[in-house]
């Protein structure tokens, strides 16, 4: 039986930073930012949200959408580089907080960035199994990406949540698992050891593992269809790439061209980048320009953004997807849209979402980025001013050593 994915919630912070101002502070030109990585505006969480309170607002949208009762989601897979606890999974908080009920199996997965994909890829073949009782299912990836100040990773930093709605007969589209292109290897490009707040990263070498295991799933994928070297790219009517920042997706099309056209000189090449890149790419860019990186949910926020400006242009096509997580682990799959989706594009509110958050100074990022969670403890009736049409759950501290959420 089929399943795939039949509606998706994203949730961003409300407060963003221009680049334009990190600029200025930091003393680089902005064209480094604007041009150079290809972002505008990064997303700066509040110390009153956290890994947990996006997943729940994110998973809450389809809850509500869907009129779907909270007992009959079955499975609860939260995936983040953002735990809040070595122990009890971000799932368990977002159970309590929508009301699941307790015949469902909760759980927290992690592979940096890439978690989320082996998340929602276990989950559809889970859920395809289940032809007698039809489960519905949430995969959640939530994010925040948070690098030392001043570093050269600060100005890709960002936060944010999507949530997955994984059904049989899915209504947006659907996944045949076992085609997936497949790549893992044990590199030190970006990790964060036990006990340090922000990561370690070795960009430049990050970049290169993330072309390797590109090259690797590509070919995996390409052989598992099998298609011919430059059969694949023309059989995509869009692609998806992983997306720290904008530029890293017309790094890693170039390079797909290169795999996909090897036999061409570099003009040839170049020629098929440019226009594949402005049809096939650029549609999904709106969410990385404007919220940065989110880590596990990036290829998911530029999934949003194809569909929130294609449309129904989206119908029935194909969609190539690589989702690269440090460490590393990456994985190539195709997306088959349905039709009919128009209801549920006209339901994501990305766009609207973006446009209420507010911008905040150079000042206002440093004291918000500074205070930890630890530090703080709102009473439930000051955090009413928090809260609004998306943000309908907030983080108000510790009592007893156990995190407290309205
Ligand atoms: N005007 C226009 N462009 C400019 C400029 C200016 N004044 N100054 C610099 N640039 C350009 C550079 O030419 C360069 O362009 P190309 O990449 O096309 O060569 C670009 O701006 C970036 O500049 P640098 O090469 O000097 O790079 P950097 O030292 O600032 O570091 C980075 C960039 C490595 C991505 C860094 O931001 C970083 O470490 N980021 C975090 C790690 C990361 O995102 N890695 C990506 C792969 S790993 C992954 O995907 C997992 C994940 O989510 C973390």
């Amino acid at each position: 039986m089929t399943a795939g994915v039949s509606d998706i919630g994203i949730y961003v912070p409300n407060y963003y930073l221009p680049h334009e101002e990190l600029a200025k502070a930091r003393g680089i030109p902005v064209e480094k930012y604007h041009i150079g990585l290809g972002n505008y505006n990064m997303a700066i969480i509040p110390n009153w949200e956290d890994a947990v309170t996006m997943a729940a607002n994110a998973a809450l949208q389809l809850l509500e959408r869907n009129n779907i009762d909270p007992d009959e989601i079955r499975q609860l897979v939260v995936s983040t580089e953002s735990g809040v606890d070595h122990s009890k999974p971000v799932a368990s908080f977002v159970q309590g907080l929508l009301n699941i009920g307790t015949r469902c199996r909760t759980y927290e997965i992690k592979h940096a960035c890439y978690g989320g994909t082996a998340g929602l890829i276990d989950s559809i073949e889970w859920i395809s199994r289940h032809t007698k009782f039809k489960p519905k299912g949430i995969v959640i990836m939530t994010d925040i990406a948070k690098y030392g100040f001043g570093t050269l990773g600060e100005a890709t930093q960002g936060a944010g949540a999507v949530a997955l709605l994984v059904e049989t007969n899915p209504r947006l589209f659907s996944v045949d698992t076992l085609l997936n292109g497949i790549f893992s290897k044990n590199v030190f490009d970006f990790w964060r050891p036990t006990g340090h707040r922000v990561p370690i990263v070795d960009g430049q070498y990050s970049i290169e593992c993330y072309l390797m295991a590109l090259e690797g799933a590509v070919s995996h994928f390409r052989s598992n269809l099998g298609l011919k070297e430059g059969e694949l790219l023309e059989s995509l009517d869009y692609l998806i790439y992983h997306m720290p920042y904008t530029k890293m997706a017309k790094k890693a099309h170039r390079h797909f061209v290169e795999i996909e056209h090897k036999d061409l000189d570099p003009e040839g090449q170049e020629e098929i980048f440019e226009e594949s890149f402005k049809k096939k790419v650029a549609p999904g860019l709106k969410g990385v320009q404007e919220v940065g990186n989110i880590y596990t949910g990036s290829v998911y926020m530029g999934l949003v953004s194809i569909l929130e400006k294609e449309r129904e242009k989206v119908e029935n096509k194909k969609i190539g997807l690589f989702s690269y997580g440090s460490g590393c682990g990456a994985e190539f799959f195709l997306c088959q849209m349905n039709s009919g989706i128009g209801d549920i594009v006209k339901s994501l509110r990305f766009q609207e979402q973006l446009d209420s958050r507010k911008k905040i100074t150079f000042e206002q990022y440093i004291q918000l980025y500074s205070k930890s969670g630890e530090e703080i403890l709102y009473y439930p009736e000051e955090t009413k001013g928090f809260k609004n049409k998306f943000t309908r759950f907030v983080f108000t501290g510790f009592k007893e050593h156990k995190r407290q959420y309205v």
